[in-house]
């Protein structure tokens, strides 16, 4: 059967370059494999007093998760940590309490940054909650972009210089899905 894996973006800006970056993956799923993209942008602030009591978006995204086999993360890095966005989503994915989404969902990594060391520090900020969240997570590659100008074709494809590196990528994230999916 068909292997599902959740992108989860961590910026809701129209524009946004992990956006972009996201969809431009989609386009390089192998055969078998369906890439679905799980907005964040209409959660509300996590808030525990809601817990077992979840208003539709909330119901929706963790329903949306709780079918596929594996999550890939494309975030951008703010203030040297993941968006608070892309927290608060981790964790109205994590409760109620023994009930999360992520529970043992392999998981990798990816960012796209115009600075230099393109999201390394929010990467791994995002790798310790992921570790908590008992998501066995890609460890290599570390895919740390620098987003420049013509990166991405007219499109929305990875343009001709990066499209070998991002489609190996996009294989062993598929390869580590299918070795750790439940
Ligand atoms: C940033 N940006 C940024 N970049 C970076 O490499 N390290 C950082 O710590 C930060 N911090 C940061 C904080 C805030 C609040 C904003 C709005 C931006 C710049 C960031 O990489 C840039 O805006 C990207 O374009 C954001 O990704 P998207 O939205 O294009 O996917």
């Amino acid at each position: 059967s068909q292997t599902q894996i959740a992108i989860v973006v961590g910026s809701l800006r129209k524009d946004s370059f992990n956006r972009q970056l996201a969809h431009a993956i989609m386009k390089l799923a192998p055969a078998g494999v369906h890439f679905k993209e799980v907005a964040i942008g209409d959660l509300p602030l996590y808030n525990q007093d809601a817990d077992g009591n979840e208003v539709a978006q909330v119901k929706q995204f963790r329903d949306a998760l709780r079918s596929v086999d594996g999550v890939l993360f494309v975030t951008p890095e703010y203030n040297r940590s993941v968006p608070g966005v892309l927290k608060n989503a981790l964790d109205q994915g994590s409760r109620p309490y023994g009930h999360s989404v992520w529970d043992g969902k392999p998981a990798a990594v990816v960012g796209m940054s115009p600075g230099a060391i393109g999201t390394a520090l929010a990467q791994q900020h995002l790798r310790n909650i992921l570790a908590y969240l008992n998501m066995p997570t890609l460890g290599q590659p570390e895919m740390f972009l620098q987003y420049q100008d013509g990166f991405f074709t007219a499109d929305g494809a990875v343009a001709e210089r990066s499209h070998v590196f991002i489609q190996k990528f996009v294989q062993q994230v598929v390869d580590w899905v299918h070795q750790h999916k439940k």
